[in-house]
């Protein structure tokens, strides 16, 4: 048998020596790490070479007779490192497996995505899948609808696997080593550097935005992205940008012209976005088709498109890196209330700053606040103007203090140098649990015996708890010790193996006491709706429902019930999936005209009471409303309501609202540009899109749950219309 330092010297020869590469002294550390066999989180830059660290664990498998996983977030990422690997170690000892595909499942090497693993641990109950697993792009434990995947793998995967994490950014690395540690009791070592391959200058100015475009632009320092965290401010900027001389030469103006003809629709949001684009500049938002954010890009990776004006969108995974990426406001509105922009956030934007091929550093901008510039330059320009000494500092201060005092009056908050340098010098964002106990997960992972031992959280159901945080609230995340120490000493072995059933699961979550009493809580809440239901017997063991644990992003128990209990026609069971998607920004547009009638209704009628009673309220008045013209419920509410009923939680099934947007189109035979323009939804076509998408994707799911014919012509009648919008997207998933 060969000896690890046998293999490892395999490997340099193999990988640096025979290729004349000198490994980085971050991959020297963490190899010294792997061929110890040790468990290991690497948080280093992109590009600094991790997949050779995931190669260097899986050959000191392959040569020693063990077996390795390698996991990835993605489809395409998974068959490029299967397809890497085949090269490295030979076809023969290689396979892969994603939702849809399996390839050489007995191979010693698999190369998987990540919820396969996921499965293997969970629904097989195979803690030991392999003797080695790597996680790479270890950070999507923080996605908030996949993350629980990395969270709960962790934590089911038997502690004698040595575990690798391999990412681009983990917040607070030592916090999450020393979790790791906490729940597989077993050390995780980590290497770290902040060093990226292509420098991150940060640059504060005092500038406006239409100075500083200019600048970048005489500079050659494009493409830019300018960020914007509103819409609106994304179509402003955009209008103040194409102020300014074209951006573009003839030539290239030539070139997108020809490009974007067979992209752009005659009607809708194209009309607004067509004399952009050619005047160079790009929009990138959510709310935007697909197929013309996949032009933006296109355009710009090209080099045709000077300026990009976006929202937060563009920093999440989509590969749009730029020399330049300017900040014109360090503020976010979230529903109308004011607040910073977090460390995490910026960094993830301003990351995007410098592309790897094309230049020597990027450069992240961030402007003061407009108004503010414009008084202080006003004042210090008038004392220069009557020969007064003048002391720039101290005026740009006064201006700067008086903005913030200004804005807590009326509860917004402003920037200034200093809150810019806090951003610059905060962390990105640590890892934490993104895991929601649902019934499906319950049913997933399964519960303990619960005629030998209660739940947790069955004691604390009488208790009012505090309720939890809000989600955005990440100082939560931050509190987190920053160094967190692995104590020398090892912890007591585990007395069972975490993870083998939810709530041995909830224990080892990476979240604070009060946060896991909650789960706790909220456990045996949907563990008493279940058992109300029949779905549970009084062990906790499942006796019927098996499709709760099917359904994925709706509300399987009440689903169940629904579809139990009553029989329903085509349209019924349209409406059905329509109430259960939930989104429903379309749907309040549409009902915009027939709120404001009632509102106006009300507000008359308010006057009118108030002539006897001054003390009538708006709500008074609302009652009154609804008496005079009661809603008719939809089936789905009287559905719902009648389910509420029958669940001692009812609480945990709130927020269902009805919507009748596809049933419209349908009805109306209206197409999506007709809707689009018929409800004046231009800047909203991507929400539109959207939400069909949701809808359709419901519609397949039930479908294939439940075998209803229904659900499948409600997805085929949606997957048309959409077909005609963009049909790459829809074969995506
Ligand atoms: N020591 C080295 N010297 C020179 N090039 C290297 C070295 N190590 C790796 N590379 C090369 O750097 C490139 C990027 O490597 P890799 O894809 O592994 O980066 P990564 O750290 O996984 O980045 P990401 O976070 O984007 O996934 C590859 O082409 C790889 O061959
Ligand atoms: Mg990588």
């Amino acid at each position: 048998m060969v000896t690890p330092e046998e293999v490892e010297l395999e490997f340099y020869e193999k990988f640096f020596i025979a290729k004349n590469l000198e490994p980085y002294p971050v991959q020297e550390q963490a190899l010294g790490h792997i061929f110890k066999g040790e468990n290991l989180l690497v948080t280093v830059p992109t590009g600094t070479g991790k997949t050779l660290l995931a190669k260097a664990a899986i050959m000191l498998a392959l040569r020693t007779g063990k077996t390795a996983i390698y996991t990835t977030p993605l489809r395409a990422l998974t068959e490029e490192k299967f397809r890497e690997l085949c090269d490295d170690f030979g076809p023969e000892n290689v396979g892969f497996a994603t939702g849809d595909y399996k390839v050489n499942g007995g191979a010693p090497i698999q190369v998987l995505v990540a919820e396969i693993l996921w499965n293997r641990i969970y629904g097989d109950r195979v803690h030991a899948p392999a003797d080695v697993v790597i996680m790479d792009e270890g950070h999507y434990f923080n996605e908030p609808e996949r993350g629980y995947v990395w969270e709960q793998a962790i934590i089911g995967l038997d502690p004698r696997a040595q575990l690798i994490i391999l990412s681009a950014t983990v917040g607070y690395p030592m916090s999450f080593v020393q979790w790791c540690y906490l729940t597989r009791r077993v050390p995780m070592a980590l290497v770290q550097s902040t060093e990226r391959k292509v420098p991150l200058i940060h640059e504060w100015r005092e500038q406006y935005l239409i100075e500083v475009v200019r600048e970048l632009i005489q500079a050659g320092d494009v493409p830019a992205i300018v960020f914007s965290f509103s819409r609106k401010q994304c179509y402003e900027w955009a209008r103040l940008l194409k102020s300014c001389a074209r951006f573009v030469t003839d030539e290239e103006r030539n070139e997108i012209e020809a490009r974007i003809t067979e992209v752009l629709f005659d009607t809708g949001f194209a009309k607004e976005l067509k004399p952009l684009l050619l005047h160079g500049i790009g929009i990138h938002h959510a709310g935007i088709l697909p197929r013309y954010r996949q032009l933006v890009e296109e355009l710009t990776l090209d080099r045709l498109l000077k300026f990009v004006v976006s929202t937060e969108t563009i920093s999440a995974g989509i590969n749009l890196p730029a020399k330049r990426v300017v900040f014109p406001s360090l503020r976010k509105y979230i529903k109308s209330q004011a607040r910073l922009l977090k460390p995490s956030e910026y960094h993830q934007m301003a990351g995007r700053a410098g592309r790897p091929q094309f230049d020597t550093e990027g450069l992240a901008l961030s402007l003061g606040p407009e108004e503010v510039i414009q008084e202080f330059r006003k004042e210090i320009k008038d004392l220069k103007r009557s020969g007064r000494n003048v002391e720039e500092d101290k005026i740009r201060k006064k201006y700067y203090s008086k903005a913030k005092t200004e804005a807590r009056a009326r509860g917004d908050v402003t920037w200034d140098e200093e809150s810019w340098q806090k951003l610059v010098d905060g962390q990105p964002a640590a890892l934490y649990s993104q895991t929601k106990i649902t019934a499906e997960q319950i049913l997933a992972i399964g519960l303990p015996d619960l005629t030998i031992e209660a739940l947790p959280g069955v004691a604390l159901l009488a208790e009012a708890t505090p309720t939890d945080k809000a989600e955005d609230d990440e100082g939560a995340r931050i509190r987190q010790p920053k160094e967190a120490p692995v104590p020398a000493a090892p912890l007591a072995p585990m007395p069972k193996q975490a993870g083998d059933n939810i709530a041995t699961v909830i224990d080892n979550l990476l979240l604070e006491d009060h946060e896991k009493r909650n789960a706790h809580k909220r456990l045996a809440q949907i563990t008493a709706n279940l058992q109300a239901l029949g779905v549970l017997d009084e062990r906790g063991a499942q006796v019927k429902g098996e499709m709760i644990g099917k359904i994925r992003g709706m509300d399987g128990v009440f689903v169940y019930y629904a579809l139990l209990a009553h029989q329903y026609t085509y349209e019924e069971y349209r409406e059905l999936v329509e109430y259960l998607v939930d989104h429903d920004v379309i749907q309040k547009v549409m009902n915009r005209e027939a709120d404001d009638k009632k509102r106006q209704w009300i507000l008359q009628r308010m006057r009118e009471l108030r002539r006897e009673n001054p003390h009538v309220t708006f709500d008074d008045a609302e009652v009154e409303y609804n008496r005079e013209f009661p809603r008719v419920l939809t089936k789905s509410e009287l559905v719902h309501q009648e389910f509420l009923a029958k669940v001692p939680h009812a609480d945990l099934h709130g927020g269902k609202t009805p919507k009748d947007v596809w049933a419209k189109m349908e009805e109306s035979g209206l197409g999506f540009l007709d809707v689009v323009e018929k409800f004046e939804l231009e800047r909203e076509e991507g929400s539109l899109f959207t939400y069909l998408a949701r809808v359709m994707k419901a519609a397949k799911m039930l479908r294939e749950v439940t075998s209803i014919d229904d659900f499948g012509i409600l997805e085929g009648k949606i997957r048309k219309v959409l077909a005609e919008i963009d049909p790459r997207v829809l074969d995506e998933k």
